[in-house]
């Protein structure tokens, strides 16, 4: 089956999710569309995420696409149940698979999420983690500066410790919480800061690893797997600044991977 995986983001996050497929999935193309003109979604209602994300969507149909990756936790909270009814095409999020991930690691089973206004009040990782494992305490906080800040290239240094230092404050001084639960895709691209704010004894969670062995086990099941020897040449389309976009994908691919990609500016 040769056709792309299709993977959409609100922005640039969702390369954080493109890098483990392409680890895991060498074989498999892999088409991106990062709406990063429209970068937040998180403060936006539910129909503005639900009508956004359905234009990826149909943007990344014409590409034939035979497999859907939601690289964004805000759309996954807000679109997924009516994309996976819709399309007739696998579909994977990336709630599901960071709660799982979250399950795993934590001994005390208190665990916190970080994610967008929209993600955290949709309360989607206490449901997912609660139908996983019923007696799990969830501890939710949005932190609202750091998509934005991501977004401008700021990914480490001492803006970046300043932000994530005040925005998770209500969260380093709980002392219980073992797992952290990075529930937003832009966050691992702050991983190590992050880290460090909350000290090295909380285990941080990114639903990369995860999502891309879930999108395995799909194609698998759907026998959609690539089974060609040939090198993928992945497109990539931003809806944003293409200069930004390309020195971001740039500080998260190594070269090799970085040569196998064509970045482009979506219509
Ligand atoms: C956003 O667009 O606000 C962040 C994307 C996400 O929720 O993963």
């Amino acid at each position: 089956m040769d056709k792309a995986i299709g993977v959409i983001d609100s922005g640039v996050g969702g390369l954080t999710v493109v890098h483990e497929l392409m680890r895991q999935l060498p074989k498999e193309q892999l088409i991106y569309l990062g709406d990063t003109a429209r970068c937040p979604y998180g403060p936006r209602s539910k129909e503005e995420v639900q009508q956004f994300t359905w234009e990826m969507v149909d943007f990344l149909l014409t590409k034939n696409i035979k497999m859907l990756v939601v690289a964004c936790n805000t759309a996954t909270a807000f679109t997924l149940k009516d994309l996976k009814e819709q399309l007739d095409i696998p579909v994977i999020g990336v709630i599901q698979p960071g709660a799982r991930a979250a399950i795993k690691s934590t001994t005390n089973n208190q665990v916190g999420v970080i994610g967008t206004e929209g993600t955290i009040s949709s309360g989607a990782y206490s449901q997912a983690l609660a139908k996983i494992k019923s007696n799990i305490q969830v501890s939710g906080l949005a932190c609202p500066p750091f998509v934005p800040m991501v977004e401008r290239g700021v990914l480490s240094g001492s803006e970046a410790k300043t932000v994530v230092t005040e925005a998770l404050r209500p969260f380093s001084s709980n002392k219980k919480m073992d797992t952290l639960i990075l529930g937003c895709t832009h966050y691992p691209l702050l991983k190590s800061t992050i880290q460090e704010v909350m000290g090295e004894e909380v285990t941080v969670i990114s639903s990369s690893e995860e999502t891309a062995r879930e999108t395995s086990t799909l194609l698998d099941v759907h026998q959609i797997m690539n089974r060609s020897d040939l090198v993928p040449l992945h497109q990539f389309y931003t809806t944003g600044d293409l200069e930004i976009f390309i020195e971001i994908a740039k500080t998260v691919f190594q070269e090799s991977h970085f040569q196998m990609l064509t970045i482009k500016q979506a219509n």
